[in-house]
Formats: C-alpha cells, structure tokens, sequence
C-alpha cells in the first residue's frame, strides 16, 4: 500500500486533469485594450491583456509613477474600471500630481494603501479592470513576518496580487523600483511571477525616457517605447532616430550613425569614440551603452586582422543620448568610429552603417536590411556601408558601399 505513515493518506487532494487535446479550443486572441498611448500600448505587446501581470521597474524618480498615472487615465477613458493604488505617496500628493499632468478629471479611482489584505479586500468587492500598484516594495502582507521592501514581503507581495490576477481577471501593474546596488529587494524577484516585465530606463540629465520590454508573453520582447518628461508629464516622442540624432552637423571624426532595430522598429543612433594616447600604463576602455566584452573584440579584430593597433591608446566610446545597444549588427559602426577617431578623419557625410564583424574580420549580413535603409533614407542619409553577401534592400535610394571584410572597409575608407 503506498500510503502516509501508519497507512494514513497523504491528505492532499487528487489534482484534476486535461489531456492536452482539451486544450485545445478555437484560437481567440484576448481582447486587449488600447490605451491610446501608442509607445505604451507598442510595448505591451499591442495593448494591454486581461488577466495579465506587468512589472514596470526602473530607478527611482526616472517617472515611473508619471507613466503610470498617465496610463491609469487612458485605460479608464478607454473604458476600464481602474484602481491606482499609491503606498509611496498621500492621496493629496498623487492628485497634485494628476493636476499637473491635467487628469485630475479621469475617471481613476485612487486609494492609499500598504496593507495588502485591505487593498485585496478591496479589490475583491470592486473587481476593477485594471489595478496599478505604486509600489510593491511598499505593499506589507501580514503572513509574512518581514520588513515591507524585504524580499520575503515582495516576493509574497506579487504572488498574491498576480494570482488575484489571474483568478479574477483584472490586470495588475506592479511598480518595482531598481537601485543599482541592489540594496533594496529589488523587482528581480518578481520578474518570474508576471507575464511582462517592461523597464523604465534614462539617463539623468536627460529629457527622454525609454520604456523596454525585456520579457512578454503576449508579444516581441526588446520593443521600445521612447518618451520625453515634459512640464507636463511624459509626451510620445513620434520620431525617436530624429531625437536621437539631434545636434549632428558637420561629420566630426569619431562619430558614426549606425541603423539599428529596436524590437521591431528601425532606429538611428550616433556612436561617439574618443581614441587618444594614454598616460596610464594599462590604456583605459571605457564604453557608455554598448558592451565592453564586444568592444574588446573589435579592437583585438583591428589590431589581428587590419594590423592597426590601440596599444598605449585610452578607447571611450559612446552611444549618444544614452541609449543602450545590445545588436551586434553595430559591430561595424562601433569599428568605424574607432578608426575615425583614431585616424582623426571624418567619415563621408550623410553615411549610416550597420554590419556584424566575425573572429576572421568577415563582415556578415545582418537581419531587416530593408527596414534600415529605409529609415536611414526616411531621415536624409544617402548613403550607407553594409557587408556585402545581405540583401540590398530594393531601392532604398541610397548609395551602397558593400564590403566583403573588415580589411577592405578600413583601405576603402580609410585608405590605410
Ligand atoms: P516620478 O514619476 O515621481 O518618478 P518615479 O515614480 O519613477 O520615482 O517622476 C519624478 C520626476 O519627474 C520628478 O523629478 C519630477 C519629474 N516630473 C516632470 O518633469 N514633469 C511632470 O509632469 C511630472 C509629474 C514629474
Ligand atoms: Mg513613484
């Protein structure tokens, strides 16, 4: 007999079962809802879906509880019942802040809360659309002993909210605040638990924001929104390789437009290098929004494959407007940049490039050439350098300067 001890039964229940063919109803997409906020609704996948669980996280005072209010009154204007729960800021406070963004007259329900077990009660009698919670490091659940912001509280936090989720069919989303030494619990624990994990990302200093979705179930992951904080909240930047690209006159030398996709959107982008002879005696490599592994690369591929080296020379490079790159297709503008700085010679006007460098110094093709040159047109270039051996993107109208390897780019354009 394969029972408990002393031939007791386990005393768990017989969990029920489908055969996966029961699964398998007719194919409806879920209903989504727009909220009109096309960088936001983009993002999301193509708007936001019932039941589902969104962890918003980014730095503090990057503008996350901005967004969101924004998105509150959009989603309830679009006919969701929508509950915004603030743990962070008085109700006084969040209103003032409505105001000023001009929605103190949406339809929003606002509520002031920490105490998990009340905003559940709440939510059960109310049984809202969508509930945006601001944030879970300040929601306390009473079957935890931990401190609120611990990681026992915020894991036992999200649980709670995204099975609510998912029982009842309300949206939840979730505001984790991240801090870069992780001295808080930070959303990661949380990442796991939700459907879409979106990134509220800029650089201080700087007007725009991006919103990233490093995790979607329910769409593309890697899609960006782009937004700039206004006076008046966050405003849709409609041309974001405009924005990008903003200040760039004359071609200087270490500058570079490389035409990369973000998600599923073209985006140009201008990398910065700085190449200069090094006091130090191990050169610094400094690099702001790319990857400093790749980086090294390309330098080890110059200095192998091109016989040009960067001993004894400090390497910054840039990616302007803090946009970070993770494509390798920028591998070639980043070495362009390189050799421009280092030769101090400007690259021909009006250029973008785009391009994969391998170990052998081959450039190879990379994926939506059409979409790149179309872009790169769209905003006035007329001319762009590519691997040879990729599509050629039909008639983009721009001059193509296609290169077997990195050896031909660095004669051809630089002459050495
Ligand atoms: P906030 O949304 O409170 O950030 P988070 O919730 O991520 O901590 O935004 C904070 C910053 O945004 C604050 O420095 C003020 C600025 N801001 C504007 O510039 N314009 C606005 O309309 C609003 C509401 C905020
Ligand atoms: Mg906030």
């Amino acid at each position: 007999m394969s029972a408990g001890p002393k031939g007791k039964s386990l005393g768990g229940r017989r969990g029920a079962h489908l055969a996966l063919t029961d699964l398998v109803t007719e194919e409806v997409p879920p209903p989504r809802t727009l909220s009109g906020i096309g960088e936001l609704d983009r993002v999301l996948g193509g708007g936001l879906v019932p039941a589902s669980a969104v962890l918003v996280g980014g730095d503090p005072g990057i503008g996350k509880s901005t967004l969101l209010l924004q998105a509150a009154a959009q989603f309830a204007r679009a006919g969701l019942k929508t509950f915004y729960v603030s743990g962070e800021e008085a109700s006084a406070q969040v209103r003032m802040r409505a105001q000023r963004l001009g929605l103190a007259k949406a339809p929003v329900k606002l509520a002031t809360a920490t105490a998990l077990r009340d905003i559940l009660t709440t939510l059960e009698a109310e049984r809202p659309d969508l509930v945006i919670i601001d944030s879970i490091q300040t929601m306390w659940s009473d079957i935890v002993e931990a401190a609120p912001g611990s990681v026992s509280q915020v894991r036992a936090a999200a649980h709670e909210l995204t099975s609510f989720a998912k029982r009842t069919g309300t949206s939840v989303i979730l505001v984790g605040h991240v801090t870069k030494d992780g001295q808080i619990a930070g959303p990661r624990v949380v990442e796991h638990m939700v459907d879409c994990v979106l990134y509220f990302e800029g650089e201080r200093g700087h007007q725009f924001r991006i919103l990233r979705s490093v995790k979607n179930r329910f769409g593309p992951a890697d899609e960006i929104g782009v937004f700039e904080m206004t006076g008046g909240g966050l405003a849709e930047v409609a041309n974001p390789s405009a924005l990008f690209l903003s200040g760039r006159g004359t071609p200087a030398p270490g500058s570079v437009v490389f035409s990369g996709i973000e998600g599923t959107r073209p985006l140009l982008v201008e990398l910065q290098a700085l190449v200069a002879p090094t006091p130090h005696a191990q050169p610094r490599r400094a690099v702001v929004g790319w990857d400093g592994a790749r980086l090294a690369m390309i330098l080890a591929v110059l200095e192998a494959r091109c016989g040009i080296p960067f001993a004894g020379l400090d390497v910054y490079l840039n990616v302007a407007g803090g946009l970070k790159i993770s494509e390798p297709a920028a591998d070639l503008a980043v070495a362009a940049a390189l050799l421009s700085a280092r030769e101090d010679t400007a690259l021909p006007a009006n250029t973008v490039v785009f391009g994969e460098i391998s170990l052998s110094g081959a450039l190879r093709p990379v994926g939506q050439t059409e979409n790149r040159l179309k872009e790169a047109q769209k905003l006035g270039f007329t001319a762009a350098i590519t691997p040879s051996g990729g599509k050629t993107g039909g008639d983009s109208g721009l001059k193509l300067t296609r290169m077997g390897d990195l050896t031909a780019f660095v004669g051809d354009i630089f002459g050495a």
